[in-house]
This record gives C-alpha cells, structure tokens and sequence, in this order.
C-alpha cells in the first residue's frame, strides 16, 4: 500500500476527512503518516485494522514530508504556502492533496470535484499533474447540485446569491455563534418567560446588546440575529474574493475557461447563522429553452448525491434546508422554476454540507483515485 502522509488531520476539515476515509475503509489501501505541526514526537492516532499508528512526525520536517509518495493536507493556507514551495524547490514530485486555496488557480494544479471531472482528473494525472486541490465550498456544492446543467453546457451565465455556514470561518467561528445566539437568550430569559411581556422590548435589549458588547472577535460583528454580506479578502474593486471563485473555479473545473463554452458567474456571498451547510440562490440564464421537468431530471440524473425537491412549499421547509442537508452527502436542489425574464431563466436554490462535499470528500476520493 502507497505511504500517505497525511497533515492538519485534527482540525475541522481533517477531522471529517478522518472520519469519511474511516467510514469508507480508506485507510485498508494505504499505509498513513501522520504528521503535526505541533506535536512531533507524540502519538499518532490508532486506525482500527492499520497496525502500530507510531508517532507524529513533524510537519515542517520537508525531509521526512520528501519521503512520501503522496501528502494529503487539510492544514491550511499558511501550511501549504511554506512548505509546498520548497518540497517542489528540491524537486519532489509526489502527489500533494489539499484542501486549502493557495494552489488553486495555479496553472499546474487541478480543482479536484471528480462527480463534475473525473475525465480531467484522469488526464491530469496522465499528463504529469501533482496538485490536485479541492475547490471553493460553494463552488463544489453548486457544481454537486447542479451539475446536470453545467456539465452539459446548458448555463450562459449565473448568479449565486449565498447564505453561508458559520463552519466556513472555522471552527472557533462556529463556537462563537453559538456563544452569540446563548448569550442573547440570556439577556432577555426572563422577559421571554413572561408572555405578559412586550416584544418590542424584548427586541430593543437584543439589538443593544449586539451593538455593544456581544462576542464577535472571530466574525467581527454580531452574526447570530444578523449577516454578514461579505467574505474573505476585498478585492479592490468591489468584489469579495470568495465572490471572484465563484467564476473563475467554476470554469476551472468544467475546463471552459476562455473558450466560447465560458459560463459567466457573479453574485455576493453572504454569511449567515447556520452550522455547516452552505445554501445559494441561483439565477440561471439557459442556452435553450428546458422545461422545468427536463431540467429537474438533467440534475438528478447527473450524480447519485443531487437530490432534486419538488418546487412545493413543503418539500422546500422540510428537505431544502442547512437542517435537512447537514452531516449528509447529498446535495438538495430545487425551487426550480421558470423565472418572469423569460423562457431561458430560471432559478434554483441548493444546499450542501460545507465540510463535505465543500472540502473533504473531494479529496478523500481524490485520494482513492491516485491511489486505485
Ligand atoms: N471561504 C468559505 C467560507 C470556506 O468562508 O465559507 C471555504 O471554502
């Protein structure tokens, strides 16, 4: 079995990853190394069926990380912009696997989202490619719902209009909005007890308290009884950077980048108090004219994880929500209808588990096809 080291494991995105390639019984067909940044020397983790686990080893130890056939890393930006560079720089050529953003758009990396690309990432892999990175959350878990109308070419162009999960911060983002919605119960428990009293009341010691003195280091504002219609980096030219992937990965990972099959995709991203699935609104301009049952089956007929939901107000509640779609693969699409623009326009709004099909699943099975 292939040695694949393995780094940034115990944070959220390794974590899930962990977890998946466990459930899947990944780890029969490789030998793991498990590497920390922090924590060389101790223990690694003991996978059921895999023999002595040893110890960590350091991941910043690029001799140690120049053994190795192929890396997986969930570590972060910062991990991979110091230590792939100079692993490359001795001339490693080995597999590098990574969740983070760094490598992305390099011309010599691939976007990793095998339902959507397979046929590219086995050409990759053919033709010499050694990056392969898994791609924007909401770029992976639209391309996963709606793949049925990309992949054929069908969307001239589109806007994503998301609501984004606290877990695409991280994981002391998640613990904060929690810590906001509690704290803003506490301030008003008594009153909310007492059905006697005024809501408006009740309203006004909320928006004071968000307004000064609620905990928001992570985020920067208050986020639970609010949004945040930005995130990541500004651009400088009024566009957010988790904006700009929208179009830029999208055409990555269909390949259509500069060709006359180009899909133009902008919208604004906007976080907002959920967990960990990622939802958008999406307007779609069509190149033909589908109807709406030919398009719901062009999706759900594309991959086993779209599932698409009756335009219906109680399929929506019940199965198009971060509730129903978290912790799960699949990926509900629907509100699909023909929008008043026109015959060609329509919208769809999709959820998808953040730390799923948004970063660990599409290098967990990156992994299983290197090294199947
Ligand atoms: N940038 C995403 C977010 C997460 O902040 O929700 C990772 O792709």
């Amino acid at each position: 079995a292939p040695s694949v080291g393995l780094v940034g494991w115990r944070g959220m995105v390794g974590s899930v990853l962990m977890q998946r390639m466990h459930d899947e019984g990944d780890f029969a067909h490789i030998n793991p190394v498990f590497f920390s940044t922090s924590n060389a020397g101790g223990n690694a983790p003991v996978i059921t069926g895999a023999g002595d686990a040893g110890k960590l080893e350091d991941a910043f130890d690029i001799d140690a990380l120049a053994k190795l056939p192929i890396i997986v890393t969930a570590q972060g930006g910062d991990y991979t912009q110091r230590v792939h560079t100079e692993l490359r720089g001795r001339g490693w050529d080995g597999l590098w696997l990574d969740a983070a953003s760094t490598l992305r758009m390099n011309d010599d990396s691939i976007i990793v989202l095998d339902p959507i690309n397979r046929d590219a990432i086995d050409a990759s892999l053919a033709s010499g490619t050694r990056d392969f990175i898994g791609g924007n959350c909401t770029v992976s878990c639209m391309l996963m719902g709606l793949g049925g109308l990309f992949k054929n070419n069908l969307v001239e162009w589109g806007t994503a209009m998301t609501y984004q999960a606290a877990s695409g911060g991280g994981a002391r983002h998640m613990r904060e909005l929690l810590n906001q919605f509690g704290t803003l119960n506490s301030e008003v428990s008594s009153e909310l007890n007492d059905p006697a009293s005024a809501i408006l009341d009740i309203d006004r010691k909320v928006l004071a308290h968000q307004r000064d003195g609620i905990e928001s280091s992570q985020f920067g504002v208050p986020l639970a009884g609010s949004l945040i219609p930005w995130i990541d980096s500004d651009l400088g030219n009024g566009q957010s950077r988790e904006e700009w992937k929208a179009g830029v990965e999208t055409n990555k990972i269909l390949g259509t980048a500069g060709s006359k099959n180009q899909v133009i995709m902008d919208g604004l991203c906007v976080r907002i108090g959920a967990m960990r699935s990622h939802s958008q609104a999406l307007t779609l301009k069509l190149r033909e004219d589908l109807s709406v049952a030919e398009i719901e089956s062009l999706l759900a007929n594309d991959n086993e994880w779209a599932k698409v939901v009756p335009n219906t107000k109680d399929a929506s509640m019940a199965e198009l929500t971060p509730v129903a779609a978290s912790g799960t693969l699949d990926v509900p699409v629907g509100r699909i209808r023909k929008l008043e623009m026109g015959p060609t326009y329509i919208s769809a709004f999709t959820v998808g588990d953040q730390l799923l099909w948004g970063a660990a699943e599409p290098l967990r099975r990156m992994l299983n096809i290197a090294t199947g």
